[in-house]
């Protein structure tokens, strides 16, 4: 039996950053350590972060009441005002940001004080978008996922317009935006923005899941990245599981199986994708 584990299942860059800082200042800091939002899309991280004394502040008004410390900006990135208002409220602000976002906020700070129309193509309720959208500076900014909302944008002919992306935006969906609002007539100034880990976790998936007889899926039922892994595997290997933890695994059925393939999603920790591939290979 082979087994085939996905050199890009679980951690992103970004998020690998954000989690080690999380963890490392659990253990070094004299003063609370909080995180804005919940630091990954992990019902257990974030369990054994609480257990380490982390507390989860989800809004801004909280933290009035909270006794002062360091405050930790996830790998999605924040609005300038939420920075703002954190060092103001006299938190120390500890940026994990993810620096492919980052620079999208530099991007679109300068695009729009040069007078640029900022449009990105994304999801407006995503909290990443919600960062990007408050670092343009003077005038509204638009969010477009679709042909229809590319014809809605109050935008005129000859109008400087800069469109970029939300770091996971579809490859192939974003072409199809730029070639449709590169019709406009707008002086448009195209950057892609879109980072390419989560496309590379697809694909790998894509192959592995075709060369195996069972794939499994691991990764928080929330994550949607892990449910879009799942989705591609299922498609190319009927016998895919998609599973959160170890114990949700009867391992028994691996014994007459040929090829078995592992990914996880973009917050699975190592330490899961581990335990699963070891009792994979205690079937072999
Ligand atoms: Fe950063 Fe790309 Fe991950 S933008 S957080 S490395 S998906």
């Amino acid at each position: 039996m082979k087994l085939t584990i996905a050199k890009s299942a679980g951690y992103c860059f970004g998020v690998k950053r954000a989690v080690n800082m999380v963890y490392q200042e659990a253990e070094e800091a004299k003063v609370p350590v909080y995180t804005y939002g919940p630091i990954i899309h992990n019902e257990e991280v974030v369990r054994d972060l609480k257990q380490r004394g982390v507390h989860v502040v989800r809004e801004l008004k909280e933290l009035e009441n909270l006794p002062k410390g360091k405050i930790i900006i996830r790998s999605h990135g924040i609005s300038r005002r939420e920075h703002e208002a954190m060092k103001a409220c006299g938190f120390e602000v500890l940026d994990a940001t993810c620096p492919f976002v980052l620079k999208i906020h530099r991007l679109v700070e300068k695009y729009s004080k040069e007078g640029y129309r900022i449009v990105i193509a994304g999801n407006e309720h995503h909290p990443e978008v919600e960062g990007i959208l408050g670092w343009v500076e003077g005038q509204p900014a638009y969010t477009v996922t679709s042909q229809e909302d590319i014809e809605k944008l109050p935008l005129k002919e000859g109008e400087k317009v800069c469109l970029v992306a939300q770091t996971t935006f579809n490859y192939n969906k974003f072409q199809e935006l730029v070639e449709i609002i590169k019709k406009k007539g707008y002086d448009i100034s195209v950057l892609d923005t879109i980072c390419n880990a989560t496309e590379e976790r697809q694909t790998e998936a894509r192959k592995i899941a075709a060369e195996s007889d069972l794939m499994i899926v691991i990764g928080d039922k929330h994550s949607s990245n892990t449910q879009k892994l799942y989705e591609i595997s299922k498609k190319e290997c009927a016998n895919t599981y998609y599973i959160q933890t170890s114990k949700d695994m009867d391992y028994h059925q691996i014994q007459s199986i040929n090829n078995v393939g592992i990914t996880a999603g973009a917050s699975t920790p190592n330490n899961i994708i581990e335990e699963v591939s070891k009792n994979v290979r205690n079937e072999l």
